[in-house]
């Protein structure tokens, strides 16, 4: 792991947006798995800036996101097909046959998973991976569990999940318990993966991710054995290590 503490989250966002220009600059058909929430926004932003500037282009990327709810539909203004669309999609050129987001709601769960997994192979691997981590230490709504997970699958939130994002959605009864997410096993065998986390309400799954032992009770620990995986954190973030 290669650990980066930076003063702010503008910080963050300057290196982890130009680690994917560079990517994108650099390749002919790169492709990129995103995350959704608050963490990687600014980081989003950054990249919209770049390609406002002329500085990049997305026509030859291919993109992966996490997850998706469960039992909203994509066009709800919760689901993370339409964050994605908002906070980044609609303001740069990638072609919207190149978008690949979990189907909240397939006919067939497990024909979908498997497709979606097949689908990343197929485009030959996620060069670079964003990620959140969840203050219980998820990656993607894998949550903590006795096992780590393979591939993608439908899971049951859990309460502190659902704590953490129920403000989205007005109240916790409104908030799909259920999502549809890449295992740990499809996480990890992208190439590079940048880990961002910012707050104080991070710091303890951030110590654990890092320096605690490597256990599917915290998801992120997994990282550990990832050959290139970069954590980016605020000061807060980080203030536990
Ligand atoms: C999002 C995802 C989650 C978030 C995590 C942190 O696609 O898979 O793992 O990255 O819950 O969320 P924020 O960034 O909102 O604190």
């Amino acid at each position: 792991m290669e650990i980066k503490v930076f003063k702010n989250d503008e910080e963050i966002a300057e290196k982890a947006a130009g680690d994917i220009i560079s990517l994108v600059n650099s390749k002919n058909n790169p492709v990129i798995g995103f995350a959704t929430g608050a963490s990687p926004v600014s980081t989003y932003k950054r990249i919209i800036k770049a390609y406002n500037e002329g500085k990049v282009s997305f026509k030859n990327v291919t993109s992966f996101n996490l997850d998706e709810y469960c039992t909203i539909p994509k066009s709800d203004k919760n689901s993370y097909y339409t964050f994605m669309h908002e906070n980044l999609f609609d303001k740069i050129d990638i072609d919207e046959k190149n978008i690949n987001i979990p189907d909240g709601n397939p006919a067939n769960v497990e024909e979908f998973c498997n497709g979606y997994d097949k689908k990343i192979a197929e485009k030959g691997g996620i060069d670079i991976q964003i990620l959140g981590i969840g203050r219980n230490g998820h990656i993607g709504f894998n949550e903590p569990s006795d096992i780590f997970t393979e591939q993608t699958y439908k899971v049951k939130l859990t309460e502190s999940t659902v704590e953490a994002n129920d403000k989205y959605f007005g109240s916790a009864s409104l908030m799909p318990k259920e999502a549809i997410t890449m295992g740990i096993g499809s996480i990890m065998k992208s190439k590079t993966i940048i880990l961002i986390a910012c707050g104080i309400e991070k710091a303890e799954a951030v110590r654990d991710m890092i320096k605690g032992n490597v256990t599917p009770e915290c998801p992120a620990s997994i990282l550990q054995k990832h050959s290139d995986a970069r954590i980016y954190l605020d000061e807060d973030a980080a203030s536990l290590l």
